[in-house]
């Protein structure tokens, strides 16, 4: 596992982008997508950038359940906003959030995984050490799911929406054992919110009540944060 630690999330986006880059003249053809606050900076380099996604696949970690693609607070909407405005994929895969049949829905979405393998996998942390949103106790073995959030992470979000209330209840999510298959992943975090998340996540016990912390299995793996969301993890384990 790399740890590169930089002054702030800028600096973060940028050496996310250079992983990107990187990946992608390397011949990645699919790129695995978080939303929230942590890949912003990423995803505006990638804007600003002459790099042409127009032969890339994007396959998102995950969608609210019960909003439209049109709810600004659905993940549809963020991305849409954030990069595919500016950046068009030849296909990007968010799960959908009114599908009326879940089952199905998850079926449709973990095919959509097996038949598009990830080569670089971009993730954010929740305070709990949740993964996209499989929250602590979610098995490792687990596929794309149904999931109820987190009490943490409805208070979390709910900085995105009006209030408390509005933030759903439940939403459709790439399970651990699909993000473990990503051939790379690239985690993002900012913030002194997570420290302890981080440091569980580096320093702690594979524990399925720190989904995160299966990470440490995984073979190419580098964690990109700031100064003060590493502060808690010993520097031994720093790269940069
Ligand atoms: C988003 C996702 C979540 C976030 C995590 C951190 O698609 O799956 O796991 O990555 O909640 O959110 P931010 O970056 O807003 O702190």
């Amino acid at each position: 596992m790399k740890i590169i630690v930089t002054k702030d999330n800028i600096e973060g986006g940028t050496k996310a982008f250079e992983i990107i880059k990187n990946g992608m003249s390397n011949g990645a053809k699919v790129l695995g997508l978080a939303t929230g606050s942590s890949p912003i900076s990423l995803y505006s380099d990638m804007c600003n950038s002459d790099l042409d996604f127009s032969e890339m696949t994007s396959i998102n970690l995950d969608e609210y359940y019960g909003i439209s693609p049109e709810n600004p607070q659905s993940y549809h909407y963020f991305m849409q906003k954030h990069l595919f405005d500016q950046k068009p994929f030849k296909k990007s895969y968010i799960p959908n959030g009114l599908a009326k049949n879940i089952d199905e829905e998850v079926e449709n979405y973990n095919q959509i995984i097996q038949e598009n393998p990830i080569d670089i996998q971009i993730l954010g942390i929740g305070h709990n050490g949740h993964i996209a949103f499989n929250e602590p106790g979610t098995p490792f073995g687990s596929l794309t799911h149904k999931v109820t959030l987190a009490e943490s992470t409805i208070k979390a979000n709910s900085r995105f929406f009006n209030n408390e209330k509005e933030v759903p209840r439940q939403a459709i999510c790439m399970g651990i054992r699909s993000i473990m298959q990503g051939k790379k992943i690239v985690l993002l975090a900012y913030g002194a919110s997570k420290q302890d998340a981080l440091k569980a996540l580096v320093e702690g016990p594979v524990i399925e009540k720190v989904p995160a912390s299966i990470l440490q299995d995984h073979p190419d793996v580098t964690i990109i944060c700031d100064q003060i969301a590493a502060k808690k993890i010993n520097p031994k384990y720093f790269t940069i």
